[in-house]
């Protein structure tokens, strides 16, 4: 049986990850922290590895010790991140030096896996051109707007300038699913009437079900392909009033449409993250989000995953908006 490791798995897709490598019966090794929140890991053949990512010493000890028992990782996906910071070099601390830390560990104790999968993101190569509304390509040049994006370029940056290593790089759009939190907002939004636009132009967004991702995440890990980046989404795009559209059919509601001028947004934004910032939090409306908010090309290339994988979604927004709101509504989330 081979033993796969996936960092961030309390986190909304490393617990996807989880499930469906213990349903293709891998030997699962959940990376999480001492003060991770256990609730989605519920299955007892998961075991638990405390990771220190802080630490290089203290990693490639953890490495070193998990040899000395004779466990080897056939399999990392290092999908450990920060999607929402404080600060900037928050970013960068977790995204970029945390993700150096543990690369540099694997190779260090001679633990490096036959595949290293590192979840960036769309962000990453940032939004499309909005005046072509040419879909963003794999071989474009990276045009990140936003911190968390530029951080996650970086760690992608590093880890491709490491010799051999495994590497398979998987850069999703927006994603969505059972106990995601920052979509939820937008849900919940809808269900109590108000349908918000930012901005007069529509945007056109992009997405995928966490369970089309990580089943695509699990078939590339195991392939044979290293050394290739992806894009991910369920292959459509989406204008943003289809978006609430569907969320609406699927709610049963009715609603109020409120557009609200960029140069607002940005300012609400930027008080709400003074506010919040009294208390030590980041709400969910921030300044960087704000940049990608009002981004309107979100289309991107992903025709290689057919290609490389046989890869097609099960879910698109209608089918995966029905089925997260029944979600929400079961865990009395909405
Ligand atoms: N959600 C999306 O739309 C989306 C799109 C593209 C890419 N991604 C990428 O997908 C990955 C997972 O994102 P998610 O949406 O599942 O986010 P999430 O629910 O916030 O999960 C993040 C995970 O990373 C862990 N983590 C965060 N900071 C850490 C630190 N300092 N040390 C160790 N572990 C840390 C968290 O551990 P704790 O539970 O202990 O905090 C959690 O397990 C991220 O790399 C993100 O950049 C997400």
């Amino acid at each position: 049986m081979a033993n796969i490791l996936i960092t961030g798995s309390s986190g909304f897709i490393g617990s996807f990850l989880v499930e469906e490598a213990l349903k293709r019966e891998l030997s699962v090794y959940a990376g999480v922290r001492k003060s991770s929140s256990l609730a989605y890991l519920k299955d007892p053949g998961i075991h638990f590895a405390e990771l220190d990512l802080t630490d290089k010493t203290r990693l490639k000890e953890f490495f070193l010790e998990q040899k000395q028992n004779g466990i080897r990782f056939d399999y990392v996906i290092h999908n450990a991140g920060l999607t929402k910071a404080q600060k900037k070099e928050d970013f960068y601390r977790v995204n970029y030096t945390y993700t150096r830390n543990f690369a540099e560990a694997l190779i260090e104790s001679d633990c490096i896996p036959l595949k290293f999968v590192y979840i960036s993101s769309l962000a990453a190569y940032g939004p499309g051109d909005e005046a072509s509304m040419k879909p963003v390509m794999l071989d474009d040049v990276p045009k990140p707007v936003d911190e968390y994006g530029k951080s996650k370029l970086e760690a992608e940056k590093y880890l491709k300038t490491l010799p051999g290593f495994p590497l398979l790089i998987i850069r999703p759009s927006g994603v969505y699913g059972p106990r995601e939190k920052d979509y939820f907002v937008y849900f919940q939004t809808i269900s109590r009437g108000m349908e918000p636009y930012i901005g007069y132009k529509p945007q056109i967004l992009t997405f995928i079900y966490v369970r089309d991702l990580v089943r695509l995440i699990l078939d590339a890990t195991v392939s044979d392909i290293k050394g290739k980046a992806y894009f991910i989404t369920d292959g459509k795009h989406y204008d943003s009033r289809e978006f609430a559209a569907i969320t609406k059919k699927h709610l049963g509601k009715k609603t109020f449409k409120i557009t609200l001028p960029l140069g607002l947004v940005g300012g609400i934004a930027l008080v709400m993250e003074k506010i919040f910032s009294l208390g030590g939090k980041m709400p969910t409306l921030n300044t960087d989000k704000f940049k990608i908010m009002k981004s309107t090309n979100w289309t991107c290339q992903v025709d290689a995953l057919q290609k490389d994988f046989d890869f097609r979604a099960a879910y698109d927004l209608d089918k995966g908006v029905k089925e997260v709101l029944e979600w929400y509504q079961k865990e009395g989330w909405l």
